[in-house]
Parts: C-alpha cells; sequence; structure tokens
C-alpha cells in the first residue's frame, strides 16, 4: 500500500484523546515517546518499575510486565499498547539469562496475553537489530538469517515471534519493529546502543580523549530516538503487519566518523585513545528500510550531524 493510503487511513483509525498505554515509558525511548504521545493529543498511561521523568503528565502505575491483574487494570479502555519494557543490559543477559527471559520473552506474552482479554488490537513491540547477530551481508533486511550472539537477542526474538502469532491467531495488528541504534538525549552511557555517543560526549565536556576500542572501522546505524517515536506512532495508527520490520537511519557510520563528527561539532580536535578491540564487537551494521518505508510510510528525518547537534555542545 503506498505511503498516502496509509497516512489517510491513520487519521481514520486513531484519534488523539485515545488511551495508549506505553510499558517501559520512564525509559530513554519510553521519555521521548510519551512526551511526543502527549503532543500529539494522546493519554498516556506508563508501566514501569521506576517513575517517569519530570514533565510527563500521563497517569504512571508502578509495576512490572510480570503482574498481570496490574496489566489488565491498565489495559483496560486502552486503544493501542508500546511496549518497550525490557532488561538491555547484554552482558547482564549473559550472567543472568532466565532474568533476561523472564522479562523479555514472558513478559511480552504476559503483555499480549493482557492486550487480547482487553480487545486491545495493536500492540507496537521494540525488537531488536540483536535478532541479526552478525551480519553475513550487508545492508540487513527482515529476510536475513536470525543468529542472536546473546541471550538478550534470543529473547527479543522469542517475543517478536509470539507478538506476530497474535496476529495470525486472533486477527491482532501488532507491529515488531526491529530497531538498531538509537540515539538521542537522555540516553545511559552504559546503554549498549549508542551508549558511545554519551560517553563520547562526555569525554568532550570534560576535556577528555574519547575512548575507540579497535581501530574505529567497526560500524554501525544510528537512528535518532525523535525519529524512532514516529515510527511507533505509525505502528500503532496504522496497525502492524505480518513481517518484522527493520527502524534505523539505513546509514553506516564508523565509529571513527562519528568521533570525529562529534569532535567537530564541538569544534575541538579529534584525538580518540585507542584500546584493544572487545570481544563479540559486531564489526559492521547497515540495515535496508525498503519495508518500514512500504508499511508505515517511515522514512527518517533526522540526519546524524543534526542530531548529534543536539547532544554535543561547542566547549568554547
Ligand atoms: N536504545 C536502543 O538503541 C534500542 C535498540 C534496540 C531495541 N531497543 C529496545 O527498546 C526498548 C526501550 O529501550 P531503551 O533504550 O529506552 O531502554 P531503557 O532501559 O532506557 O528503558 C527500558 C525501561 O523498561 C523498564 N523495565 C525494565 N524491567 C521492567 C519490568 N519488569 N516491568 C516494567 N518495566 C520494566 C525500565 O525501568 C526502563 O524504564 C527496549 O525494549 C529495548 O530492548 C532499544
Amino acid at each position: 500500500m503506498c505511503v498516502v493510503c496509509h497516512i489517510a487511513l491513520r487519521k481514520a483509525v486513531l484519534i488523539g484523546d485515545d488511551v495508549i498505554v506505553v510499558t517501559g515509558g520512564s525509559g530513554f525511548i519510553g521519555t521521548h515517546l510519551c512526551q511526543r504521545l502527549e503532543e500529539d493529543g494522546y493519554k498516556v498511561r506508563i508501566l514501569d518499575i521506576v517513575p517517569p521523568q519530570s514533565g510527563i503528565r500521563g497517569e504512571f502505575v508502578r509495576a512490572s510486565v510480570l503482574d498481570a491483574g496490574r496489566l489488565q487494570k491498565l489495559f483496560n479502555g486502552a486503544e493501542a499498547v508500546v511496549h518497550l519494557a525490557a532488561l538491555i543490559d547484554v552482558a547482564a543477559s549473559v550472567s543472568d539469562p532466565y532474568a533476561d527471559f523472564s522479562v523479555n520473552a514472558a513478559g511480552t506474552l504476559n503483555v499480549l496475553e493482557t492486550a487480547r482479554r482487553a480487545g486491545v488490537k495493536r500492540v507496537a513491540f521494540a525488537s531488536s537489530a540483536a535478532v541479526y547477530g552478525e551480519p553475513v551481508r550487508l545492508p540487513v533486511d527482515e529476510e536475513h538469517p536470525t543468529a542472536p550472539l546473546s541471550p538478550y537477542g534470543a529473547s527479543k526474538l522469542s517475543a517478536e515471534r509470539y507478538v506476530l502469532l497474535y496476529n495470525r491467531l486472533y486477527g491482532m495488528e501488532n507491529a515488531a519493529l526491529r530497531l538498531f541504534n538509537v540515539y538521542g538525549s537522555g540516553q545511559n552511557p552504559l546503554s549498549p546502543y549508542s551508549g558511545v555517543i554519551t560517553k563520547f560526549a562526555n569525554a568532550i565536556r570534560d576535556g577528555k580523549r574519547p575512548i575507540i576500542y579497535g581501530d574505529g572501522s567497526q560500524t554501525r546505524d544510528f537512528v535518532h530516538v525523535d525519529d524512532v517515536c514516529e515510527a511507533f506512532v505509525r505502528a500503532i495508527e496504522c496497525g502492524g503487519k505480518d513481517m518484522p520490520c527493520n527502524i534505523a537511519s539505513a546509514t553506516e557510520t564508523t565509529l571513527l566518523e562519528l568521533m570525529e563528527e562529534m569532535c567537530n561539532i564541538a569544534d575541538v580536535p579529534a584525538d580518540p585513545e585507542f584500546l584493544p578491540a572487545r570481544e563479540g564487537d559486531i564489526k559492521r551494521s547497515v540495515a535496508d528500510i525498503a519495508l518500514a518505508k512500504k508499511t508505515l510510510g517511515f522514512s527518517p528525518k533526522i540526519s546524524l550531524a543534526r542530531g548529534l547537534g543536539g547532544i554535543v555542545g561547542k566547549r568554547k
């Protein structure tokens, strides 16, 4: 279906004032998404185990996605759910795969079952590029083999299979969005995704040398959080399809280029400290986003230079 049809459909189906539940709404992406939904006029209900950032007006329930009883009350009367709640620490998933599986996979099943029982037709789920593992060809499209390298990637893959299975079994219109390296303000430097941007920004601000593991030729596909929020809004407004879809910028950037761009914005010389490469680091990553364009009308708007401008300030 063409983009224009989708936009027409969006307006006809969900309109501001409807209630949207955001699980994990207190986290990095959740905070940006709740702000965006509130700007669009939606009523937001947040479910998280920690309170939301100040400035979010939505209703907040402190509970786990594992608590089915609390989910039920929250989902009643909602139009759609954006399911972001997860344990995102890849290393922790290796040391405690049960905890990771429990929140990321079983927690997602809880969300789906509760949504189905409450008559909520659309759950937009945050899956991850981690489902692909080390790419065997680039750019990575959705038909690329899935071979997760961590329990985190495996739990996301398992969860997205349930998300799409519920479309087939129960006629839901769920979406599984495979997010690549999301960045933006308010990101935790320990994030396995784009924490490197926060780390570089902090080093530049403090007059320290940014650290690069390896020779800096490893690549990532950095996508701005505002573009990711747009993708989630489109997913709840248009409904999902039976395939997971990549959400990324479709631009391959080396860590060296990233660091140089950030130093350039800050107007400081680029002088990184190189440390030995980390074992298990993926060498190259860039997504094909044709499917997201076709099914959601998704097209990223924020270039890396512009997005970094909102994160890195001039030092002098
Ligand atoms: N940031 C990225 O680049 C990226 C890339 C791919 C996928 N994702 C996915 O997007 C989602 C959001 O990521 P983020 O970067 O905002 O992470 P985040 O850690 O900032 O947010 C996750 C939120 O989930 C909450 N949470 C954890 N366990 C919970 C539980 N049992 N019940 C309820 N809430 C719980 C946390 O408190 C946190 O607020 C996650 O599902 C993550 O796997 C993120």
